[in-house]
């Protein structure tokens, strides 16, 4: 029952349970793991997806010769394991050219060789069948005022995903975007921080339908965002295309811990959101095992997140089955607020006497809505404690 299989669609990124344990502080506590192993242990696990960094596949700089053997390595892997993967995205962080961004760095040679870089992975991705291509703006912001004028690196950004836009379109390739917000880290302050941004930034783009978000639980969280909300705009505007899960306790640095390990309740009703929803894209765990962990801890930490969703998904089913939960919903008046408030229109609005004359504002006012009792089910539910 908790036992993870493909149809869960669980996925992880190569840079996950491949994390060395590098960090501002330390060196790698862990050795470099084979892509193609990596592979092997998530298919054994039952996620059904890898999805890969272009550096965390081919080495940065590698010739064409080297390329091309990294990538028929791991596709072996895929095959022998029948693994898939459904995105891809673009390591624009690590090398020092991009120490002031890639799309919106002031230095415009840069800009145009990170396209050029993002565009050669989007081959890359087409090519294994990735449907999603994710762009997390890693360097994309500032450290101080001057430094970055807003408005035109946003034009410029715009630049960059509209060009993005129309190469995938005249290539014909079967994929779609999911821009990455995130508040700050690696940089003080980032552009795009959380997905009502990105979201607002989508509509100015030239062809929108593209376009959609891949919001990760700890960025909100960092800043200080209710992450189901955020979700729920995001499905609501249909732009839910992709999602890192992962763990976050507060507003602090980002501690991507494994599935569950942060804000619980949170993840609760995250996982009831997306269940109840429908969502169908991957369940992708964008978390790093801590550097405390050797093989076997990383790899517990990998199948850690699986079963809390798991776990989480049962629960959350329990609850919105539970007969008693249904009756605290009415209660709570939750089938009210799925009714339209004028069926009757504006005019049958504006001529509705009980509407406004004759409303008793104060008992309304005296009325419960009875949200503890219905809360305390979900705790229930959430501890297994009937
Ligand atoms: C972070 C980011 C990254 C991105 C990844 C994909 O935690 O800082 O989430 O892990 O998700 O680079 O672009
Ligand atoms: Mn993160
Ligand atoms: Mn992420
Ligand atoms: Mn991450």
């Amino acid at each position: 029952r908790l036992q993870p299989t493909p149809e869960d669609r669980f996925s992880f990124g190569l840079w996950t349970v491949g994390w060395q344990g590098r960090d501002p502080f330390g060196d790698a506590t862990r050795a470099a793991v084979d892509p193609a192993d990596t592979v092997r242990r998530l298919a054994d696990l039952g996620a059904y997806g890898v999805t890969f960094h272009d550096d965390d596949l081919i080495p940065f700089g590698s010739s064409d010769a080297v390329r091309e053997s990294h990538v028929k390595h791991f596709r072996q892997a895929l095959d022998a394991t029948g693994l898939v993967v459904p995105m891809a995205t673009t390591n624009l962080f690590t090398h020092p050219v991009f120490k002031d961004g890639a799309f919106t760095a002031n230095d415009r040679d840069i800009r145009r060789y990170a396209l050029r870089k993002t565009i050669r992975n989007i081959d890359l991705a087409a090519e294994l069948g990735a449907r999603t291509y994710v762009a997390w703006g890693g360097r994309e912001g500032a450290e101080s005022g001057a430094a970055k004028d807003v408005r035109a690196a946003l034009d410029r950004l715009k630049e960059a995903f509209d060009l993005l836009g129309e190469y995938v379109t005249t290539q014909g390739y079967d994929l779609r975007f999911a821009i990455e917000p995130k508040p700050n880290e690696p940089r003080g302050d980032m552009l795009l921080p959380t997905v009502g941004h990105a979201l607002a930034f989508i509509e100015r783009l030239e062809r929108p339908a593209l376009y959609g978000v891949n919001p990760e639980v700890g960025h909100e969280q960092m800043a200080g965002l209710n992450f189901p909300h955020g979700i729920a705009q995001a499905l609501w505007a249909d732009k839910l295309f992709h999602i890192d899960l992962n763990g976050q306790n507060g507003i602090k640095y980002d501690q991507d811990l494994r599935f569950g390990a942060g804000d619980l309740r949170s993840a609760f009703w995250l996982v009831d959101l997306l269940e109840t929803a429908g969502y169908a894209g991957p369940r992708h765990f964008d978390f790093k095992p801590p550097r405390t962990e050797d093989t076997d801890g990383v790899w517990a930490s990998a199948a850690g997140c699986m079963r809390n969703y798991l776990i989480l998904r049962e629960r959350a089913a329990a609850f919105r089955a539970d007969p008693q939960v249904r009756e605290a919903l009415k209660a709570s008046r939750l089938d009210q607020l799925a009714r339209p408030t004028a069926e009757d229109g504006l005019t049958g609005l504006l001529s509705d006497t009980r509407a406004y004359d004759e409303f008793d504002a104060d008992a309304a006012g005296e009325r419960g809505m009875a949200f503890e009792h219905l809360d305390q089910l979900a705790m229930n539910h959430l501890l297994a404690a009937h």
